[in-house]
């Protein structure tokens, strides 16, 4: 909401700030901990990364506040923006009304007939993967399953490619990206132009992933056939001129969607197997759900509704292992709650927070499905549940990811099961996302009375 002239109250400061660096190291260090210990001094509060003023908004309703209807009074802030150099000006790093056209454009790629396309490639990636499983054998599952994102992700934007090395150089970039992000978006710019062996790892593997990129677009361009995939949606889109998409916003387009539709899917991949490993009861629930739903046959995009037990399962998972920060900037000063803060201001979101925050979710860290009942998810907030976000910027992979989450866990689970293996307990590791530091599982092919 833009300022009314009465307000005045301005967010509290976050105690602890080192001088320079503001709180920077314990963001960096502890930032699990750190953020909870913030919002302990309000709604609205702020903290600085070494002199950047930065607002944290920690209650679902200064949340909704900041992200509906978002693109107002909000440009798209500082994360998003450290990774235009590597984007380009795609959906995810450009703001305003570039935005709404080019979120217009992109809806084609996200329609249901295209997502019951990618629903099959989801599910045939899933099949290869298991064909290679042995009985009794211990997998690296964050890695099968980031490698099965991968897969799924760039046979849905491209089913051809002749290129051999095109996922490698996908996968290499994504990680380089991902991987150092938190750190980017603390640091100061100039540090990204000193040559640390870092940057130069980063800088080579994201050339290598450009001429990937590159190099399929002009295949396409040149057979000139629709294949079922976003890049050729992407090639037929035509703008309110009847212009085709230049080259290098297509460009710009398939590394956003590569960044922002491996990663996070992957990632949550591994945590739903982990929750259904690790507990007899979810797992048993789950495969008697798959069982009667699909009577043996392969699952399709039209079951998941019937999959309504899985749907909680994921709705949970999203819940307890979801993405810690995302940011906005102001463009005018802003009330935010009865805080004002500046025109040019950085603004944090946790859905991470507000997930673990005991006010919405009693017990937070216990994993309990049944939060998603329909009788007990009616008290949860607006604002408090937030995986994909919400507003003018939120997730618009949203039903690709849901749809992906539920075809793959479901073509496991008909005919794998799956426990965690050794005792050591498995950590969060905050990067952009929240991902398992190791995730040792050993998988059983299901005999006809295997359950659970
Ligand atoms: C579990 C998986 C996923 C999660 C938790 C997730 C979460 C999010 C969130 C929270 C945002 C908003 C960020 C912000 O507030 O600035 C976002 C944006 C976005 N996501 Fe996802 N996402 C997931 C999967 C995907 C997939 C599979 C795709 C593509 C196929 C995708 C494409 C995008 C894009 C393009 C944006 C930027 C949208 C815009 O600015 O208009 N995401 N995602």
């Amino acid at each position: 909401m833009a300022l009314a002239q009465e307000i005045s109250h301005r967010p509290p400061d976050v105690p602890g700030a080192w001088p320079l660096l503001g709180h920077i190291v314990p963001v960096l260090r502890r930032p699990l901990e750190f953020l909870p210990s913030a919002a302990a001094f309000g709604d609205v509060v702020k903290v600085r990364f070494g002199r950047l003023p930065v607002y944290l908004v920690t209650h679902p309703d200064t949340v909704r506040e900041v992200l509906v209807p978002g693109d107002l009074d909000y440009t798209r802030g500082r994360i998003f923006e450290k990774l235009e150099p590597a984007l380009g000006k795609g959906i995810a790093t450009v703001s305003g009304a570039e935005h709404r056209r080019q979120r217009r454009l992109l809806q084609p790629v996200f329609t249901r007939e295209r997502l019951i396309g990618y629903a099959t490639v989801m599910r045939t990636a899933a099949e290869q993967v298991t064909d290679s499983w042995r009985d009794g054998q211990t997998l690296a599952m964050d890695e099968v399953m980031n490698d099965l994102a991968l897969t799924a992700l760039t046979r849905s934007l491209f089913a051809f490619t002749a290129r051999p090395d095109t996922a490698q150089a996908i996968k290499e970039g994504m990680r380089a990206l991902t991987h150092g992000l938190l750190l980017r978006t603390v640091l100061p710019t100039a540090w990204e132009r000193v040559p640390t062996p870092g940057n130069l790892r980063f800088r080579r593997a994201m050339a290598r992933m450009h001429g990937a990129i590159d190099d399929v677009i002009a295949d396409y361009r040149q057979a000139g056939q629709d294949r079922g995939d976003v890049l050729s949606v992407l090639l037929a889109v035509r703008d309110e001129d009847g212009q085709s998409l230049p080259d290098e916003e297509i460009h710009a387009q398939v590394m956003t969607l590569a960044l922002t539709g491996i990663e996070a899917p992957g990632a949550a991949l591994g945590w739903v197997l982990y929750e259904i490993g690790r507990d007899r009861e979810v797992a048993g629930r789950v495969r008697a759900e798959i069982d009667e739903v699909l009577g043996g046959r392969a699952v399709t995009f039209d079951d998941l509704p019937a999959l309504e037990y899985l749907g909680r399962v994921i709705n949970e998972v999203l819940r307890l292992r979801t993405p810690l920060v995302f940011m906005r900037r102001t463009l005018t000063e802003v009330r935010v709650g009865r805080m004002a803060i500046p025109a040019g201001s950085e603004v944090i979101y946790s859905p991470y927070l507000l997930h673990h925050d005991a006010r919405w979710f009693p017990d937070p860290l216990r994993f309990d499905p049944g939060r998603w009942l329909p009788e007990s998810s009616g008290r949860i907030p607006k604002g408090a549940y937030v995986p994909f976000a919400a507003g003018a910027y939120q997730c618009i992979g949203k039903l690709f990811a849901l749809t992906e989450l539920t075809m793959v866990t479901a073509a496991i689970c008909a005919h794998w099961t799956f426990r965690p293996a050794g005792d050591a307990p498995v950590r969060e590791v905050a990067t952009a996302l929240v991902r398992p530091d190791r995730l040792p599982m050993t998988v059983h092919r299901r005999t006809r009375t295997a359950r659970g």
